[in-house]
């Protein structure tokens, strides 16, 4: 009676898996600091977008851990830079069955670590950084993107994104903004992930988390410059916010359930102080229940398992 009156069902195909490419590795590198999840090579990376098709995900979301980074993030324009040989890899394995992903950020490549280019007083430069998003989205998607998701929060990053796209003839890559984003002590372990050179914050570009109604302006603003799904990140602290934006966005909502929610509920579990499985159900039941019609999340393949 339960099952049959419920309000809200996860399915696979609303689960889209976060995974890491690492350049120069051969075999998968497990991280400590998110246990289960590992930075992939390019052959392991292979594997998991097949296993990920294969258990009806919906899609996969990229991300690109370069050997070495410089002041402008070079590497992220390169079709020989890691991120996009891997989404070359991952739609040669998967064609159109997965949704292929990509996060379109600088944090991964730059040798200070900020999400954009710095101006000369090392501050980040957001309207220089729109040229490098501009030209970034263009290369994921002639690389195999499907949809690339910019998540710098840059004030007019998904027109300039846009713009670019129609220009290269690239009008059906779509665009998964990451609209809503605040800067969470909950991307902890992701910084591990990525090998993140950051010293300090992000707050000059990211949002306050004493902040709400700030979230509609962000979100208003990206569907006006064409986002085609919006997101907010992190997930599990920010369901107020997840829920005005479901009111508001004619566009599928998304939210992102980071890193630091993944390893606390580990880290529990491993103590012996949690019902893991039961506590990784609920959180994503919540976060769907908020309003989000698509959940970014590490233990996507594990719930597929479980539903099917
Ligand atoms: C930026 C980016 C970050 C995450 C996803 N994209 C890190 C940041 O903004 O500092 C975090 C995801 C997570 O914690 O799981 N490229």
């Amino acid at each position: 009676m339960r099952r049959l009156v419920a309000e809200h069902r996860l399915h696979p195909s609303a689960l889209i898996l976060p995974v890491f490419v690492r350049e120069g590795i051969t075999e998968p590198k497990p991280l400590p600091s998110m246990p289960g999840v590992a930075q992939h090579s390019l052959a392991s990376l292979r594997e998991a977008a097949r296993e990920a098709r294969d258990l009806g995900l919906g899609g996969i979301m990229l991300f690109g851990v370069p050997e070495t980074r410089d002041a402008t993030g070079s590497a992220s324009l390169s079709p020989d830079g890691i991120l996009n040989r891997g989404l070359a890899e991952v739609r040669d394995e998967v064609g159109d069955d997965l949704v292929v992903m990509s996060d379109l950020c600088l944090d991964e490549f730059t040798d200070h670590g900020h999400c954009g280019v710095l101006d000369a007083r090392g501050r980040v430069d957001n309207d220089a950084t729109l040229e490098v998003y501009a030209r970034m989205g263009v290369a994921q998607a002639q690389a195999g993107a499907h949809v690339v998701g910019p998540s710098g929060m840059m004030d007019g990053q998904i027109a300039a994104i846009r713009a670019a796209l129609d220009t290269a003839a690239l009008e059906d890559v779509s665009i998964l903004a990451y609209a809503a984003k605040y800067a969470s002590a909950f991307y902890g372990p992701f910084r591990d992930a990525v090998e993140s050179e950051l010293q300090g914050d992000r707050k000059t570009y990211q949002q306050d988390p004493a902040n709400r109604r700030e979230s509609l302006r962000e979100v208003r603003l990206d569907l006006e410059e064409g986002a085609d799904v919006v997101m907010v990140k992190p997930a599990l602290g920010f369901l107020d916010v997840l829920a005005d934006v479901a009111a508001v966005a004619d566009v599928p909502v998304a939210a992102y359930q980071v890193s630091g929610e993944y390893a606390m509920v580990e880290a529990a579990a491993a103590n012996g102080w949690i019902n893991r499985e039961a506590a990784i159900t609920e959180s994503l039941l919540s976060i769907h229940r908020a309003g989000a019609n698509l959940i970014l999340s590490y233990w996507a393949v594990e719930v597929a398992r479980d539903l099917l």
